[in-house]
């Protein structure tokens, strides 16, 4: 099945949603980057600039979970569940502010950048309530089993909610098919700029392992494939990478009317330059950091978009991507961690 664009915005418009973002956001030329890291022509969509909070690709994201929870007819949102540098706690809390709602923002303790400051300091200046839950960091290791903790321990609090008079609407986290819709309206959004610029089929590189790469992948596919869209995980996913972001897409198609079947061996997710673990500033990373700063004066995050522009470097250093290639970065924000990361940025 392809759809026009106007069929697929139509059929997003739907869906229950609340305007968070300034948007569209720029698709900027990076002449400079381009050429320091060996590709023909490199355009970086900053999504950073979503506007919410310090912005980011969460702001897409929450647009649909704050519809949604206005549409259930929730006072409180409850969200969070990971480390302080979340930008997913950070910019929840602000959706639901910016939607007049409550938000009971839980923190897992510890992580390598824990406290108020970066994402840990903005989460606690706008979430309503701040919850650092200890059986969170008693979760399971895998992926799964991590979520489903989660979603139990969401649920106790939601039930606190309810007996303290208030209508929580609980967002395990934003890989969930209602996550995904966020990065089709992004996606509709990058397709017009690419027509205007009379751009075709340019390599999409997104730093994502799940909802926003989904969502890039469903739109793209539903518009008749106007991109090659390249997925970066931002950890080590043991090859796994391809199936999360197929199954969620295939998920989320079914929202928006428009079921497809997405098989992983057709989705590109990479983890190549993800080691050797989450948040970890590798010599990768920091090499990335490095060269958008230096050519573009174009920041990127430690944790997320450094793994991705470092994932497109080591790419095009396997001679997978060359000087033929037009590529569009999404920079997905992420910015805040910055601030958090600073003594080994500085060191
Ligand atoms: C800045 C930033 N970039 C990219 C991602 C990747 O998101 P996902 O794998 O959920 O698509 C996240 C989410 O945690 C993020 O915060």
């Amino acid at each position: 099945m392809t759809l026009t664009p106007d069929r697929l915005a139509d059929a997003l418009a739907a869906v229950p949603q609340v305007a968070l973002g300034t948007l569209p956001t720029p698709l900027v030329e990076a002449p400079r980057l381009a050429a320091a890291i060996g590709v023909g022509r490199l355009l970086v969509k900053r999504d950073d600039l979503t506007g919410l909070a310090f912005g980011g690709n969460k702001v897409r994201q929450l647009a649909f979970f704050l519809g949604a929870a206005r549409a259930a007819g929730a006072d409180t949102v409850i969200a969070g569940g990971s480390y302080d540098q979340s930008n997913h706690a950070r910019v929840t809390a602000a959706a639901a502010r910016a939607a007049g709602l409550r938000s009971v923002i839980v923190a897992r303790p510890g992580g390598t950048h824990p406290g108020a400051q970066g994402n840990g300091l903005l989460t606690r200046l706008l979430a309503t309530e701040i919850r650092v839950l200890d059986e969170l960091a008693e979760a399971p290791g895998d992926r799964l089993g991590e979520v489903a903790h989660r979603a139990r321990v969401f649920e106790r609090l939601a039930e606190e909610q309810r007996a303290a008079g208030h209508v929580p609407y609980v967002i395990t986290g934003t890989s969930v098919p209602l996550g995904v819709l966020g990065y089709v309206a992004g996606t509709l959004e990058l397709e017009a700029q690419l027509r205007a610029l009379g751009i075709e089929r340019p390599v999409v590189a997104v730093t994502s392992a799940g909802a926003t790469q989904a969502g890039i992948e469903l739109a793209n596919r539903l518009l008749g494939e106007p991109c090659r869209v390249q997925g970066l995980a931002y950890l080590p996913t043991g090859g796994q990478g391809p199936t999360w972001v197929a199954t969620l897409a295939g998920e989320a198609s079914g929202l928006i009317g428009a079921p497809l079947r997405i098989d992983p061996i057709t989705v590109r997710n990479d983890d190549r330059a993800a080691g050797p673990a989450y948040g970890h500033l590798s010599d990768g990373r920091r090499e990335a950091m490095r060269l958008a700063i230096e050519t573009e004066g174009l920041l990127l995050d430690p944790v997320y978009t450094a793994t991705g522009m470092a994932g497109l470097i080591a790419l095009v250093r396997a001679g997978e991507l060359t000087p033929r290639d037009t590529v569009v970065f999404i920079h997905t924000g992420g910015l805040p961690a910055l601030f958090a990361y600073a003594p080994d940025l500085i060191a």
